[in-house]
């Protein structure tokens, strides 16, 4: 008896190093997995709640995520972190594929590979109902909010404009409503989703400052193993819709609540 429990202390410890040499259960490339990170504070495209789609986890790219792995046969899960943290999080095999409802701008294609683009947004200002901005360019003497490494950072940068980062879009949002800033600049669906939530704002468009811009998920440079699954995923849920059927639905599903 002693010398079973031996033996299994042994087998255990043996597969254990097994493991650990060849990344079971941890690190890309895991067999059946497929190991997502984001930032669930960007709704209605990924935020915490109760009972998610994935795990605690829900929203369009929650659902689009658990297709993607379902459709190839895969399970997947999610590791959420802050934004500026998850392509470095990607770069250093920590996760296998981002999905974040991240832009695919030129800048982060030098360091990773984008997917087929699943969604069209644009940056529109937050705004409180009394405020006079009409247009981009009256941010020029106002004071501006951005949340950290978003694009909409990125825009009020090349307008040359100065402004303060927040970490979280929310954070942002309660320095407009107790009018320590004038503006937020932040993508569309999202900004629906506060105004919804924050009595006393409004969003103003300008289609001329702002350029349209595309999410995609990101994989790790040359990952086109990875990437011709989820390619070949996306692909179907754009063609039979289930994509648009879940922008509408989480969108409404938000602002309802
Ligand atoms: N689309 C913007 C960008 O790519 C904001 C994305 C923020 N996403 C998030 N999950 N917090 O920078």
């Amino acid at each position: 008896m002693k010398k079973a429990t031996k033996f299994l202390t042994m087998t255990l410890a043996m597969v254990m190093t097994v493991c650990t040499l060849t990344a079971c259960g941890g690190g890309a490339a895991k067999g059946n997995t497929i190991t997502f990170g984001t930032n669930a504070e960007f709704p209605p495209f990924e935020y915490v709640t109760s009972s998610g789609v994935i795990g605690e986890y829900d929203g369009i790219d929650m659902a689009i995520a658990k297709q993607i792995a379902e459709s190839n046969g895969m399970t997947a899960t999610m590791e959420n972190m802050e934004f500026d943290s998850l392509l470095v999080a990607l770069q250093n095999g920590q996760i296998d594929a981002v999905i974040a409802g991240m832009t695919a701008t030129d800048e982060r294609r030098e360091t990773v590979d984008f997917s087929t683009p699943y969604y069209t947004a644009t940056q529109v200002m937050i705004v409180r109902e009394d405020s006079d901005i009409t247009a981009a360019t009256d941010m020029a003497d106002k004071k501006i909010c951005v949340i950290q490494g978003y694009t909409g950072e990125i825009c009020v940068q090349d307008m040359g404009y100065s402004y303060e980062a927040f970490k979280k879009g929310t954070e942002a949002v309660m320095e407009l409503v107790n009018g320590k800033c004038d503006v937020v600049v932040i993508d569309s669906a999202t900004a629906q989703k506060y105004v919804g939530d924050n009595e006393g704002l409004k969003i103003v468009e300008d289609p001329g400052a702002f350029e349209s811009e595309e999410y995609a998920i990101a994989v790790q440079k040359g990952n086109t193993e990875l990437l011709d699954k989820i390619n070949s995923a996306i692909d179907k849920m754009l063609a039979d819709g289930t994509i648009n059927e879940l922008a509408v639905k989480y969108t409404e599903e938000v602002t309802a609540e």
